[in-house]
């Protein structure tokens, strides 16, 4: 037994937490018998004093083991997930999963909501008409075996004591932690039952590292935990400044990614899916050469054999598959589209992610507060994108929206932009950095 103030009092004066002691913390943190103001102290003595990799590794396997650690060993595929830091317009799940498992490795893939500026996987697939996230572990296991993907929401019996860290963080000033951001991904993902994990490290002005160097942080200290579990973390550090693609909101992020799983779609849409879906096949060891893992991705994209996947997954999760085929008639739309216009001419130079991001919550692509819920038919489509030259009177972007937050969002939108009459040096590719 141990006395969670004198586990407090240790992290506050930078000591090392043994194993025992951080396991007894995490339980009373699961079982609720250590209270919020007892948790809270923890938090902020770990968000001051960091933590040891072996704090951290013992740490996120206290959360992880805090509820169910699903079992797919029956599964003989090689089964690997993607997870990302959270970015605007990044729908990359939606092509990749499809993508990754005709190529015959399994995607069991638990994904979240949107949070704050970022979008969620769960609420890009709802506004399929009919899709459900909410899937028991049994349906979720048949599905990971049957169709070799399944996307699901978090279930109550996953990592119970992130739930509880995650909401005392949010309103303590501890989210911004590398330790507990890293645990709190790591102790969801490794309930996932899978052999390895890629990771999407973003970084820049739509993203929540900011610089190259707290996003080699994150990488880093996700791999520690990932090592000490016996699963393989890749991460690939990508570029996350301007929106991905041109569509942000949910119903326009399933069309563009649509288009991708066609084998189209805007490039850098297309280069994520492709880079990622390539290390997700290499962690899984079913290629060992990068370039040919990428060029079995883009096969899969354009001979119709990731659209065929993500047709038959839709139908599993009771939405409606005609929208692979057409998804203009059976996704939903706003009532109303609206350009902004440039108002001068010049080279865009820069568009900020996490202004547009914001300009979508306004329009309700995205939840201000926790229980608001989504319009999946609004967002933005950007038309004028960084490098391009546009005239005085251009549009810069459609907005397409309901009866909520255009004046907000127009103003972000319009502050967004940075137009100069400079050239611009666009660079050619997002990905920045891949830790194996
Ligand atoms: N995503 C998570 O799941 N947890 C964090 O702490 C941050 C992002």
């Amino acid at each position: 037994m141990f006395l969670p103030q004198a586990i407090i009092r240790q992290k506050r004066n930078g000591e090392t937490l043994s194993a025992e002691e951080l396991r007894f913390f995490v339980e009373g943190v699961t079982t609720q018998s250590i209270p919020d103001y007892q948790v809270s102290a923890m938090l902020m003595a770990i968000y001051f004093q960091g933590m040891s990799d072996a704090e951290l590794a013992n740490w996120a396997d206290a959360m992880l083991h805090s509820g169910e650690v699903l079992d797919l060993s029956s599964i003989d595929r090689p089964k690997v997930d993607k997870h990302s830091t959270g970015g605007v317009g990044d729908k990359i799940s939606l092509p990749l999963a499809p993508a990754v498992a005709a190529c015959g490795v399994a995607v069991p893939m638990v994904s979240g909501r949107g949070l704050g500026h970022t979008g969620g996987t769960l609420d890009k697939l709802e506004s399929i008409p009919g899709f459900s996230v909410n899937l028991d572990v049994a349906q979720f296991t048949k599905l990971v075996d049957t169709l070799g993907l399944c996307l699901i929401g978090q279930t109550a019996e996953i990592a119970p004591a992130d739930k509880r860290l995650y909401a005392l963080r949010d309103v303590t000033a501890t989210v911004e932690s590398v330790p507990l951001i890293a645990s709190s991904i790591m102790s969801k993902k490794l309930a996932e039952g899978i052999d390895a994990l890629v990771l999407d490290c973003k970084v820049g002005h739509g993203a929540f590292m900011k610089t190259m160097d707290e996003a080699r942080e994150l990488a880093s200290a996700i791999q520690v935990i990932g090592k000490a579990a016996g699963k393989p973390v890749t991460a690939v550090i990508t570029d996350m400044n301007a929106p991905i693609g041109t569509m942000i909101g949910n119903a326009l992020e399933v069309a563009e990614s649509i288009a991708v799983l066609h084998g189209g779609g805007p490039s850098d849409t297309r280069e994520l899916t492709v880079v990622l879906g390539g290390e997700m096949l290499l962690a899984a060891g079913v290629e060992t050469d990068e370039a040919a893992a990428r060029v079995r991705i883009e096969n899969v994209l354009d001979n119709g054999a990731a659209a065929q996947c993500f047709s038959k997954l839709i139908e599993a999760q009771g939405g409606d598959p005609r929208v692979v085929d057409s998804p203009d008639t059976i996704l939903p739309k706003a009532a109303n589209k609206t350009d902004i216009l440039a108002t001068k001419s010049g080279t865009v130079q820069f568009v900020a992610g996490r202004d547009m991001g914001v300009a979508g919550l306004w329009l309700g692509a995205g939840r201000r507060a926790a229980a608001d819920s989504i319009d999946p038919s609004v967002g933005i489509e950007v038309r004028a994108n960084v490098g391009d030259s546009v005239s005085a009177g251009d549009v810069l972007v459609t907005v397409h929206h309901n009866d909520q937050g255009l004046s907000e969002a127009t103003k972000l939108i319009e502050s967004a932009y940075t137009i100069s009459p400079d050239a611009n040096e666009v660079a050619t590719s997002r990905i920045l950095e891949v830790l194996r």
